[in-house]
């Protein structure tokens, strides 16, 4: 099977470092990829939402699957002139992709399947913006309703930084607080049959103690060793299924993959978003436990047949992933730096490293390339040993003013 990624992070790197490694793949390719998917894929420089561009290039390629990373392409429809063409596509069309590329339209395909998530206004105006953050109280929650790569979120018991950033966002989704723990579930679905993946915990925030600004995320792990029993099952009845059929009954079904944030509140769990793709860096560390060899599965959700696929199967062990950060991310990161050892890292046959925003100079030196730079992922029988080998992982790695967090998968390893 000819399989082409489009995208160039480190989910994209995880998703290609599978791929690779799944006997049923004869040529992997990616585009436009990064320096670390180039050691596993041929990268090619396209742009990844011009859909003709794509489109072309898995022409040329004869791919038989065409796998979609990032929300850009899909709420962009480049899943469509692929399709067009007739080539199986993992990832939703722009239509189904507005859950995640608009946080007022997965409001309302919630409230049409009937699952559970924050009670929400819309806003446009500063008056109707006040009246919602009043209606709530503090925290105030606040959201643009459009695409802002995991910064268009302002959590807040500050009343004018939140009516501040609904004037800074145009269109926002205001709504209640919700506490408790986040788990992140991911699941597969051709839009009619829904496979969960395990669940997986980002660390949002920049600093240690979820500290600081948000971020495309810091940090993840799994399994969940606090997570309530039954969980995947409640949130397969309660939550996937019903939106996937809900978006299927509309006419806009959702194949590819459907992530749920959740929020496990004191009332039960709820929906925080969704996305429609791989989630970053939760991928790096579900796709390091996944034993299925991935390009079976993809191609069946692409082609309508998921209901005849054998069980997932699962390492039992655990995975962490820490991300090392460019000095000034998430404000203002700075790049083209050199990043030394890289092949040290990787000494123990546990550990790999994602790249996420990297790129090979003349002389084939990697160099920074963005905020987020590389996912160390590291495997152990259990989270603890699994965190000390990421961790000496990235300690083996150096790259000038860049930071991570130190308190990745901590609490839920002494559990
Ligand atoms: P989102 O982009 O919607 O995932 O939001 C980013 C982060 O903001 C989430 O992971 C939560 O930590 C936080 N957040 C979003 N919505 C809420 C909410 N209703 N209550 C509390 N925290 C929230
Ligand atoms: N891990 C957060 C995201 O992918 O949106």
């Amino acid at each position: 099977m000819k399989v082409l990624v489009i995208g160039g992070g480190a989910r994209e790197h995880a998703l290609c470092r599978s791929l690779s490694q799944d006997p049923a793949v004869t040529e992997l390719h990616c585009a436009p990829g990064n320096a670390g998917i180039a050691q596993v894929a041929t990268v090619h420089p396209v742009d990844q939402l011009d859909g003709a561009e794509v489109t072309a290039l898995a022409r040329r390629l004869a791919a038989d699957l065409v796998v979609i990373g990032p929300e850009a392409p899909l709420v962009a429809g480049v899943a469509e002139p692929l399709r067009a063409a007739s080539f199986p596509v993992f990832g939703p069309s722009a239509e189904a992709a507005r859950l995640e590329g608009s946080k007022a339209f997965a409001k309302d395909v919630m409230a049409g399947a009937g699952v559970p998530t924050a009670r929400s206004y819309v806003c446009t105006t500063a008056e109707e913006a006040a009246k919602a953050l009043d209606a709530f109280g503090a925290p105030y929650v606040v959201k643009d309703d459009g695409l802002a790569a995991g910064k268009g979120v302002v959590v807040t018991s500050d009343r004018a930084a939140a009516l501040a950033h609904a004037a800074s966002c145009g269109q926002v989704v205001i709504e209640e607080y919700l506490d408790g723990p986040e788990v992140s579930l991911f699941a597969i679905t051709d839009g009619t049959t829904v496979l969960p993946l395990v669940p997986a915990q980002d660390f949002k925030r920049a600093l240690d103690g979820d500290e600081g600004p948000n971020t495309g995320g810091m940090g993840a792990y799994s399994p969940l060793p606090w997570a309530p029993e039954g969980l995947v099952e409640e949130v397969l009845r309660t939550v996937l299924q019903p939106t996937v059929d809900e978006l299927r009954h509309r006419g806009t079904p959702f194949s590819g993959l459907l992530y749920a944030g959740l929020a496990l509140t004191s009332r039960g769990t709820r929906v925080i978003e969704f996305n429609a793709r791989f989630g970053d860096p939760e991928t790096q560390v579900v796709l390091a436990r996944l034993r299925t060899p991935l390009a079976g599965v993809l191609l069946a959700a692409a082609q309508g047949t998921l209901a005849e696929l054998e069980p997932l199967r699962w390492d039992e062990g655990a995975a962490v992933t820490v991300v090392i950060a460019s000095e000034g991310y998430p404000a203002a990161p700075r790049t083209g730096d050199p990043i030394e050892g890289l092949a040290e890292a990787e000494a123990d046959g546990s550990v790999h490293v994602l790249h996420a925003g990297t790129r090979a100079d003349e002389d084939g030196r990697v160099l920074s390339a963005g905020g987020r730079v590389l996912s160390v992922t590291a495997t152990g029988r259990d989270l603890a040993e699994a965190r000390t080998r990421a961790y000496q992982g990235v300690g083996r790695i150096t790259l000038k003013g860049a930071h991570h967090r130190t308190d990745i998968a901590l609490k839920a390893a002494q559990q």
